[in-house]
């Protein structure tokens, strides 16, 4: 048999620095479950030193996921749970407090070893750096038997010093060698040829797993990790749709699918479950709102639709003449609609769960209700209605701000004019009329009266999810908090809203957005 590559998922620590990816602790669960399902062998949860929502986040991940008995997983063995730390002691021993009751857990540590960053960032001498590298990991490798090093910006650092780096980290007792394409610099020739210089020059390389983690600022991640895959590292670090910090990281689909479609080429396999991967993607985008481009390898919505002529000419004589994977190997095949007024919570639930959403009962009746309103007054419901719909419910067990009621006046003479009526969490209906340029402006005026989040709309999109004047509208909005939370950031929160009213889409957009700010401040 091929030898295996580790498939290593940072959707949770990397992808979650993707601004706007900031999700809640039960969001940060259903994603590492879902992961799990499909059959990664390591989930990186979080960075536990980063606040105590990330320390609790990663710790849960550690017991429910990471626990001798794993839920839904295929493979006997749970995944091992890592958690981020920089070199210093207190972070490391965050890190391991986190991730200490998973059946398999792992501390990453890391450090800077390009000189830009050692001059311009540490402040720190290549001595200093290889002195903190040996404290550091020595340190993890006293609480931990799995540790992983990565040396950060490796590709813009000069290769000897970083052979150094990491020959001191395995005399430390490091076992995965993660080399990091932090900045999306390199190129597959040049990564490949680093890949092999560190697996034949480091001393004592034979005792670690090397690892690639490339970015993909050039667009050439996947390529670069795979080169590196053949140049001989044996785990990949990647994100569900290659969401991560600036352009992202290198997609885990795109990776997979790769060497499963290119097996003899690679001589290489994983354990992944292709089958899952498009639901794992719609989960994803479900939960944080970053949607996959159309066009986007795997799991874009047209990447197995054929439009032209001549295509569509190849493909009814033989799939193969157009299609170097079959969808359905992938999870995507287009099952066209379905479900009508008639249908029953059970239909809907294996409906959504097949595209992605695994929702609490609370959530799935509201969806049921939202979902039969529209059947009565349209015949069909389709995919991307239910998609919508469950987008724009909320993943919280309790909603902060419901709204109740909305009423907008607005023409071409007059001020737009709003009312809004809202539920707060104690169950007081508040009631406010606000004016504004356009009727979305008066109604968002009029939450904001109510709620008093300190806050700024960042971006506000709407679209038709189907053709046709009875379409649903769907509303998108970035908010950004105006105060930054204890980990120093302005976080970023998306909110979905889904209605055949375009202003009630826009309202319930507005105001999930505006309960998710609140749910992460109250609970840091
Ligand atoms: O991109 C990077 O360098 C990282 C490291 C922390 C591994 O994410
Ligand atoms: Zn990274």
């Amino acid at each position: 048999m091929e030898p295996a590559v580790r498939i290593f998922d940072t959707t949770l620590r990397d992808g979650e620095q993707s601004p706007g990816a900031t999700m809640t602790g039960p969001e940060k669960l259903e994603i590492a479950v879902a992961i799990a399902r499909l059959g990664v062998d390591v989930i990186e949860a979080g960075f536990p030193a980063a606040s105590l929502g990330d320390f609790a986040a990663v710790q849960t991940i550690a017991r429910e996921v990471g626990g001798s008995v794993s839920r839904g997983r295929k493979r006997d063995a749970p995944p091992t749970i890592c958690a981020l730390a920089r070199a210093t002691t207190a972070d490391i021993d965050r890190a391991f407090e986190a991730v200490r009751e998973a059946a398999h857990p792992r501390i990453h540590t890391f450090l800077a070893t390009s000189d830009l960053h050692l001059r311009h960032k540490l402040r720190m001498t290549r001595a200093e750096v290889l002195d903190r590298v040996r404290v550091a990991v020595t340190h993890a490798r006293s609480l931990c038997a799995d540790v992983e090093f990565s040396p950060e910006d490796a590709t813009r650092s000069d290769p000897e010093f970083l052979h150094e780096v990491l020959a001191v980290a395995i005399a430390a007792g490091a076992t995965t060698l993660n080399v990091p394409d932090t900045v999306g610099f390199t190129t597959p020739d040049e990564f490949g040829a680093l890949i092999s210089g560190i697996c034949t020059r480091v001393p004592g390389i034979e005792k670690a797993i090397v690892s690639v983690h490339c970015h993909d600022d050039l667009g050439m991640a996947t390529a670069n990790t795979l080169a590196g895959l053949a140049a001989g590292a044996r785990q990949a670090e990647v994100t569900i749709n290659g969401i991560g910090e600036r352009a992202g990281n290198c997609a885990l689909e795109e990776v997979v699918m790769a060497l499963a479609t290119r097996a003899k080429h690679f001589g290489v396999r994983t354990e992944i479950d292709t089958t899952q991967l498009a639901s794992v993607s719609r989960l994803l985008t479900a939960i944080t709102g970053i949607a996959v481009p159309p066009n986007k390898a795997v799991v874009g919505a047209n990447a197995f639709a054929h439009e032209s002529g001549i295509h569509q000419d190849g493909m009814l004589k033989h799939e193969e003449t157009y299609e170097i994977m079959r969808p359905e190997s992938v999870g995507a095949q287009q099952t066209r609609l379905v479900l009508g007024k008639h249908s029953g919570k059970h239909a809907l639930k294996s409906r959504l769960e097949s595209l992605g959403h695994r929702l609490a009962e609370g959530a799935l009746e509201e969806v049921l209700i939202r979902f039969k309103a529209l059947a009565e007054k349209r015949r069909e419901i389709t995919d991307a209605d239910l998609d919508a719909i469950a987008l724009s419910t909320s993943r919280e067990p309790e909603a902060l701000y419901e709204l109740t009621g909305l009423q907008v006046a607005c023409g071409t003479t007059g001020m737009p004019t709003a009312t809004v009526r809202l539920r707060d969490p104690g169950g007081v209906v508040h009631v406010h009329a606000a004016v504004g340029t356009g009727p979305v402006h008066a109604v968002y005026r009029a939450i904001e009266e109510i709620v008093q989040v300190p806050s700024t709309l960042l971006e506000f999109s709407v679209r038709a999810v189907t053709s046709g004047i009875d379409a649903l509208g769907e509303v998108s909005v970035r908010v950004q908090g105006d105060r930054a939370d204890r980990s120093g950031r302005n976080s970023i929160f998306h909110g979905h809203g889904a209605d055949t009213d375009v202003l009630v889409a826009s309202a319930r957009a507005y105001l999930a957005a505006l309960n998710r700010l609140l749910a992460t401040g109250s609970r840091q």
